[in-house]
């Protein structure tokens, strides 16, 4: 396979893209004109999602990326700066929600641990090993997919805010985290933003969400790809009626 990327050519990452909300916001950027690395930490789930979209004539690359193990993000990352040297967009998707749901005090400390390996410890390390590659593009923008669940505010105001203590934290955490590098990288003119997709119909809710990964894909695609003078530091939500609006931290 020619692996050559034209320099004019927009080039992203999309974590987690095997299926759900990564896959369709890969898709989306594919059909933008992109090319498109999908990380998966499955190979064969990883190739499978690429051969489709290959298919349909997409520029759709498969990159093995467990955001747990350090030497996996690092060999994505050689692999991105071996092909095209830099990266205009950094989409943190790969997450989970840890079932079954305990209540917060019968909730250990390992499933804390591993809700934080993926959803915090993992976007940290990914983005730190992309950022070289980030700081090469003219406009670069990364976006994390975080949650309303994260939100302290809406969990402080609403008596049925489902309370998973594992998975609420790390996103607020990743709230954080989003606020802090978009603070480090302005001048740079990168700007970080967190997107709560909606809630979604994947496998991570048995399916069980009002919109389709397609639609959850169109708030992060519209935030990765905002012209130079969009917002950084904030958290964007999608309604069930697709409307979107900022989610208090
Ligand atoms: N669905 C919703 O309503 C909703 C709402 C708000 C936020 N979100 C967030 O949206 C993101 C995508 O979730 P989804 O709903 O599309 O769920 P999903 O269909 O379960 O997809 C999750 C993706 O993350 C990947 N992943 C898990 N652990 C990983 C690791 N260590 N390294 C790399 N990839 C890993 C999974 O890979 P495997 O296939 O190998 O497991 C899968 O590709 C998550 O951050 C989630 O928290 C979802």
């Amino acid at each position: 396979m020619n692996t050559h990327i034209s320099p004019t050519q927009r080039l992203a990452l999309v974590t987690g893209a095997n299926k759900g909300i990564g896959y369709a916001v890969a898709e989306g950027l594919l059909g933008r004109g992109m090319t498109v690395y999908l990380g998966a930490r499955d190979t064969y789930r990883g190739t499978s999602a690429v051969s489709a979209l290959v298919a349909r004539g997409y520029d759709a690359r498969f990159v093995q990326l467990d955001v747990t193990d350090q030497a996996s993000v690092d060999a994505a990352a050689m692999t991105i700066a071996q092909d095209a040297g830099e990266l205009d967009i950094l989409v943190n998707n790969a997450g989970v929600l840890a079932t079954p749901i305990h209540a917060p005090s019968a909730t250990s400390v390992d499933e804390m641990r591993e809700t934080y390996e993926i959803n915090v410890f993992g976007v940290v390390a990914v983005t730190n090993a992309m950022l070289p590659l980030l700081r090469r593009s003219a406009a670069a923008r990364i976006v994390n997919i975080t949650s309303n669940l994260g939100s302290v505010s809406l969990a402080a105001s609403s008596r049925g805010f489902p309370q998973l203590l594992a998975y609420n934290s790390s996103k607020a955490s990743l709230n954080a985290i989003t606020v802090t590098y978009a603070n480090e990288l302005r001048n740079a003119g990168i700007l970080v933003n967190a997107v709560s997709p909606g809630s979604v119909a994947t496998d991570q809710n048995g399916h069980g969400g009002v919109l389709t990964a397609e639609q959850g894909a169109l708030l992060p695609i519209r935030m990765a790809t905002l012209p130079s003078d969009g917002p950084t530091g904030t958290a964007v939500t999608a309604d069930e009626d697709l409307t979107h609006h900022r989610l208090p931290w």
